[in-house]
C-alpha cells in the first residue's frame, strides 16, 4: 500500500494506492465525508465488476440513502445532459450538502461526477475511485472536473478538489488491454516533462507492466501519483508549470474533437500522437536532441501506442480546432515541448505553417 498526500493552502487529501483497498472503501469515505447519504457514479463496464463491492462496503459503514447511477460507457457520455442527469437522480435521493458524490470508474465518470459534484447545491464532498491507469495515474488526482460541449474537450468545467482518492490497483485486472495502454501514454508523458529515470524504469519494465505484476503497478501508480501531486501543489490553477501537464494535449484535443471524441481513438492514443507531433516540432525547431524523439516513438510502439494514423482530419480542420482549445492565449497556440528527456518549456510564438508540418509528420 502507499499514501501519498497532496496538499494545498485550503485543503489536503490522500491518495491511497494498493491492491484490495476498494473492499474497505465505506470506512475510507465516512473517515472524509461522514453522514448517512451518498451517490455511486459509475459506467456500466465497471459498476458490473466493482458496484456491488462498493455498494456493499458503503452500506456497511453506514451509508443507508444511497444512490446508484450507471452510465453507459464512453466519452460520448462526458456532456451537460449526463450532468442534468445527474442532477436530478441527486435531488430525487434528497442528497444533501454533506452527502459524497463516489465517482468509481475511468476519467469519463471521474470528471464528470465530479463537475456535478462541484455544483450540486454548490459543492457536496467528493471521492474519486478511480479504476482506469489513466485515471489513477491522472485524472482523478489534481481537481480538474468537467465535461465536453460540441465545440472542443473539457470546455465546461472546474478546479474542485477530491475529498479522497482511492487507488485499488487490483481493478486493473479486469481493465481492457487497450485501455491500459492509453495509461501508459499519460506515465509516459509524466516521464518526458518530468522525471527521465521515470522514461529509463518504464523502459525497464514493460513487460512487468503487461503482466499486471502487483508490484509494479504500485510502483508504476505510485511514482505518476507523485508527480502529479508534485507539479498541482505548486500550481493548483494552471498559472504556470501545470501547464506541463498539457504536453501533448493541444494536439491530442484536436484529434478527439475532430473525431467524435473517441470514436476510432481514445483520449490516451491521442495523447500518444500529441506527443510525437509536439516532439517532432521541438526537433525541427532545434530545441531538442532528435534522440528524444527516437526514444520517444520507440517506447510508445513497444507499449503499442500509435506514432502515426490514417484517421486525421484535414490540416486546416485540426487548426481551427486548435484555436478552441483552452490553453490558446491571445490568439496564439501554446505549445509544450520537450527541451530534453524529463524537461519541457511553453512556446507561444509558434508559426502555423511548423503546426501544420508537426500534423503531418503523424499522418500516415
Ligand atoms: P474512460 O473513463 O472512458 O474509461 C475507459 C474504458 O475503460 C471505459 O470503457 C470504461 O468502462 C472501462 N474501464 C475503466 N476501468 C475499468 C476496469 N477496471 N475494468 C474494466 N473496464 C474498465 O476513459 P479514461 O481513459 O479512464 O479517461 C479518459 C477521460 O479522462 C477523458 O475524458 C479525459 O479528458 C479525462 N482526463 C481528465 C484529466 C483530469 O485532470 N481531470 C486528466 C486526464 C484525462
Ligand atoms: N491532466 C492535466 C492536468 O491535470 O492539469
Amino acid at each position: 500500500m502507499a499514501t501519498v498526500e497532496l496538499k494545498l493552502p485550503h485543503h489536503r487529501y490522500e491518495i491511497r494506492i494498493g491492491p484490495g483497498l476498494l473492499e474497505k472503501v465505506g470506512d475510507l469515505v465516512q473517515q472524509v465525508a461522514p453522514h448517512h447519504g451518498a451517490a455511486l457514479i459509475s459506467d456500466q463496464n465497471v459498476h458490473r465488476h466493482y458496484g456491488p463491492a462498493v455498494l456493499g462496503s458503503l452500506k456497511q459503514y453506514g451509508y443507508r440513502n444511497l444512490r446508484t447511477v450507471q452510465f453507459p460507457p464512453g466519452e460520448e457520455q462526458k456532456n451537460l445532459e449526463s450532468v442534468h442527469h445527474l442532477y436530478d437522480e441527486l435531488l430525487n435521493a434528497r442528497l444533501e450538502r454533506r452527502s459524497p458524490v463516489v465517482a468509481l470508474g475511468g476519467g469519463v465518470i471521474g470528471d464528470m461526477a465530479g463537475f456535478a459534484a462541484a455544483s450540486y447545491l454548490r459543492g457536496v464532498p467528493f471521492v474519486q475511485c478511480p479504476t482506469s491507469l489513466l485515471a489513477m495515474v491522472d485524472a482523478s488526482v489534481g481537481g480538474k472536473v468537467g465535461v465536453n460541449l460540441p465545440q472542443g474537450k473539457n470546455l465546461v468545467g472546474a478546479f474542485y478538489q477530491p475529498s479522497l482518492v482511492v487507488a485499488d490497483t487490483r481493478t486493473l485486472s479486469t481493465l481492457p488491454q487497450r485501455e491500459l495502454r492509453c495509461g501508459l501514454a499519460e506515465c509516459i508523458k509524466h516521464a518526458m516533462i518530468r522525471d527521465s529515470d521515470l522514461f529509463d524504469w518504464i523502459e525497464a519494465h514493460v513487460d512487468q507492466i503487461n503482466g499486471l505484476e502487483e508490484a509494479t503497478l504500485l510502483e508504476l501508480v505510485s511514482c505518476n501519483v507523485a508527480i502529479k501531486v508534485s507539479v498541482v501543489t505548486e500550481d493548483e490553477k494552471e498559472s504556470g508549470v501545470r501547464a506541463h501537464l498539457n504536453f501533448g494535449h493541444s494536439f491530442a484535443h484536436a484529434i478527439e474533437a475532430t473525431t467524435r471524441y473517441g470514436v476510432g481513438i481514445h483520449h490516451g492514443e491521442a495523447v500518444s500522437l500529441g506527443m510525437v507531433a509536439a516532439t517532432h516540432f521541438a526537433v525541427e525547431a532545434g530545441r531538442c536532441d532528435p534522440m528524444v524523439l527516437k526514444r520517444l516513438r520507440k517506447l510508445l510502439v513497444r507499449v503499442g501506442l500509435p506514432t502515426t494514423t490514417a484517421a486525421l482530419a484535414p490540416v486546416d480542420q485540426l487548426m481551427n480546432t486548435m484555436q478552441l482549445d483552452k490553453k490558446v492565449a491571445d490568439g496564439q497556440i501554446r505549445l509544450i515541448l520537450p527541451d530534453r528527456l524529463g524537461q519541457v518549456s511553453i512556446v507561444s510564438d509558434s508559426r502555423e505553417s511548423d503546426v501544420a508540418a508537426a500534423w503531418n509528420a503523424i499522418r500516415s
